[in-house]
């Protein structure tokens, strides 16, 4: 294994800045982002959202997965709550939703409103029968009429009924369905077979918006990506189970201290269970020895990062960790380039994203980054005095956090031990998209910065030899560079 350098010991981000390389893109809006995020699954833009319940839920999950990133779903859940949210993603903008929501003819226009706003869709399957995926008709938004006096009416009086609807009998590709549904001006495509069985549905949002979104991270059936953390002891086996089943794509198992005979055994316990189908992800560690031990395990991707997470007190609170920059580049070399290494914590601006990847991570996980967001879970606060808006995020191991999980006897014990994560606000910035827009855009100039046209071809060339591309600061060109 090559030896650490030693301009990396020590040091994080802001210890140092990238030399300039000759320039060969016409315009940085043509640089690739792609990046592997496991073994298995390359995302076109290398974010991923943290699994904190402050941070990614279903709304962060979706938006990352439509833009190119990805996220990890925080477990400190029930399994169904957990499973629900892997649903919600895996039923939004497929080409073909598998087993789209329905209700029954017997339905009433009450029951109808409250279904749409719960799972905010424009119209409804309506089956023969609670259960039977016959289909009867659809019901369309503007079949719901606004007050209540049509509340306890059936919908089958208000829906279109199968026999004027458009649907088709095979599977199609894109183009037909949308044909098709141009032909009848029509925005749902149900599929059937010829019992009227439901088959799937395709709807003209779902292909307006792959063609708007062409970056959207999908598997193979064209669902957008979803990915959920697990612990090591506990339910994790049973949790696993479940989101296997309904179409994770990629597990993590999360816990504080990875380099561990926990681990070990969690790692041999899923991998019995669901051999090689799975994407595993597991974290975190922040030396080359831990990184050679998951290596050895079979793993699909390490996490990085012990102590720099901004809701961390683990460096604080027990004097250990590793400097973020130093962890990552001790586990680029001891992995030898078997496995994508995924950097999380102490993110705290788009230039630590460039400077994470360039010493070798693939991808970067962000906490408080996205936390301040409309699509993380919680509620915007606004300060009465001050009229700032802010939200709230919280380390995982916080008292606030602890307290709120429903995640059974693990987070009972932990309530026992003292804390190593806090809470604080963070202000409020609007939507994620938009956060994920600039990242985007400054990645794009780093890696023109950097001589390159794709951000792998930077990664490569910079992990090669770091020592000619990267300069280490002195006190006064820290001031220089970040003082502002
Ligand atoms: P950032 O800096 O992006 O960090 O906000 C996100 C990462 O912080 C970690 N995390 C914790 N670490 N105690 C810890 O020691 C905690 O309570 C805690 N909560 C989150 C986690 O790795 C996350 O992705």
């Amino acid at each position: 294994m090559k030896k650490l350098e030693s301009i990396f010991c020590g040091r994080t981000f802001d210890d140092f800045l990238f030399r300039p390389q000759h320039g060969i893109v016409e315009s940085r809006k043509h640089v690739n982002l792609t990046m592997p995020l496991s073994a298995k699954i390359n995302i076109a833009l290398p974010i991923i959202g943290a699994n904190m319940d402050t941070v990614t839920g279903k709304e962060m999950m979706h938006a990352l997965s439509l833009e190119g990133g990805f996220g990890f779903l925080d477990r400190h859940c029930s399994i169904e709550q957990q499973v629900n949210k892997v649903r919600y993603v895996k039923t939004r903008h497929s080409f073909i939703i598998d087993n789209p929501l329905k209700l029954p003819r017997q339905a009433t226009i009450g029951e109808a409103k409250a279904f749409v706003g719960r799972h905010n869709i424009s119209g409804i399957l309506v089956e023969e029968e609670a259960g039977n995926n016959v289909l009867a008709g659809i019901l369309s938004r503007k079949d719901i009429c606004e007050g209540d006096s049509y509340d306890n009416r059936h919908i089958s009086e208000f829906m279109t009924p199968f026999s004027s609807l458009v649907v088709s009998h095979r599977l199609v590709s894109p183009i037909e369905a949308e044909k098709l549904m141009f032909q009848g001006r029509v925005e749902k495509l149900p599929l059937v077979d010829e019992n009227r069985f439901i088959k799937g549905l395709i709807t003209m949002r779902d292909l307006r918006l792959s063609k708007q979104k062409p970056n959207s991270g999908k598997d193979e059936k064209g669902r957008l990506l979803a990915g959920a953390a697990i612990g090591a002891s506990g339910d994790y086996l049973e949790r696993a189970e479940e989101l296997v089943k309904n179409g994770v794509d990629c597990i993590l198992i999360d816990i504080a201290h990875a380099d561990s005979e926990v681990m070990r055994n969690a790692i041999e316990n899923v991998r019995r269970r669901f051999g090689e189908s799975i994407q595993l992800v597991v974290g975190n560690i922040a030396t080359a020895e831990a990184a050679k031990f998951l290596v050895n395990m079979g793993v699909d991707a390490v996490k990085v990062g012990i102590g720099p997470g901004k809701g961390c007190r683990t460096r604080l609170e027990t004097g250990t960790g590793v400097p973020q920059l130093q962890a990552i580049r001790e586990v680029f070399l001891a992995v030898d380039q078997k496995i994508p290494i995924i950097s999380d914590g102490g993110t705290k601006n788009d230039k630590d994203i460039f400077m994470a990847i360039a010493c070798g991570a693939s991808t970067v996980m962000l906490g408080s980054m996205l936390s301040g967001t409309d699509e993380s879970p919680g509620k915007i606060i606004q300060d009465p005095v001050t009229k700032q808006k802010i939200k709230l995020y919280r380390g995982m191991t916080s008292p606030e956090a602890v307290v709120d999980s429903s995640n059974g006897q693990e987070y009972k014990e932990k309530l026992q031990t003292p804390a190593e994560g806090q809470s604080m606000k963070v202000p409020y910035v609007g939507s994620v998209v938009d956060i994920l827009g600039r990242i985007k855009g400054h990645l794009q100039s780093a890696v023109s910065y950097a001589g390159e046209e794709s951000l792998y071809a930077a990664h490569k060339k910079i992990t090669l030899d770091p020592l000619k591309y990267i300069i280490p600061l002195s006190f006064a060109s820290q001031k220089e560079s970040f003082d502002r």
